[in-house]
């Protein structure tokens, strides 16, 4: 790749994630809206809580957010499994929590990528232990043949090999999240 000699190929471009994001957005805005949610008929109810999880969530998060053009409230939570390493530890942590009371709040999850699932399902656990009246999740990619725990995302925007990416936010050792597309090695 010219600018990133290191980045053998690009597996998403920018221009391939910003269309497919705009349909994740679709997708998601007609699901609450068939379950009657978030409608314009009633502007005073509660909006939907957009929990980013940070870091690697951060592009998709900032872009799919402006597409859902739904009320919404935004909140971020880092969690830890891996340190710097390519292998999942299986022991998910909060490293840091939301500033938001989840309790009867629709929550939307957004991850950058589910890999063998145990964050995906730590997160989920955790809203709906603490009383979240509905949990929805969203990933930028998913690699279900990574898959230890049995969980899928609700809205996935691409499903991917088992191949380790990095960009649009995802890092290796905390490197290469600013890429503006998604490539590996
Ligand atoms: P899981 O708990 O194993 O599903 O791991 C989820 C987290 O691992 C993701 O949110 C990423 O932060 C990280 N991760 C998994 N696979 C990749 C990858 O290919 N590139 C960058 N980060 C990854
Ligand atoms: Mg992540």
């Amino acid at each position: 790749m010219k600018n990133y000699p290191e980045i053998k190929s690009v597996l998403y471009s920018e221009e391939q994630i910003q269309k497919r994001v705009g349909k994740v957005a679709t997708e998601i805005r007609t699901a609450y809206q068939d379950e009657g949610k978030f409608s314009t008929a009633s502007p005073n109810s509660e909006s939907l809580l957009v929990v980013g999880v940070l870091k690697g969530a951060l592009y998709f998060f900032a872009d799919l957010t402006r597409e859902l053009k739904l009320p919404l409230s935004m909140d971020f939570m880092q969690v830890a499994s891996y340190g710097d390493e390519t292998v999942s530890g299986g022991d998910v942590r909060i490293v840091t929590d939301l500033h938001t009371d989840v309790k009867d709040r629709d929550v939307l999850i957004v991850e950058d990528i589910v890999d063998t699932g145990r964050t995906l399902e730590f997160l989920v656990n955790t809203m709906t232990e603490r009383g979240a009246r509905s949990v929805k999740t969203c990933t930028m990619l998913d690699k279900p043949s990574r898959r230890v725990i049995d969980i899928k995302a609700d809205f996935v925007g691409f499903t991917v090999d088992n191949v380790y990416v990095v960009g649009y936010g995802m890092d290796i050792a905390q490197k290469y999240r600013e890429l503006p597309f998604i490539g590996y090695f």
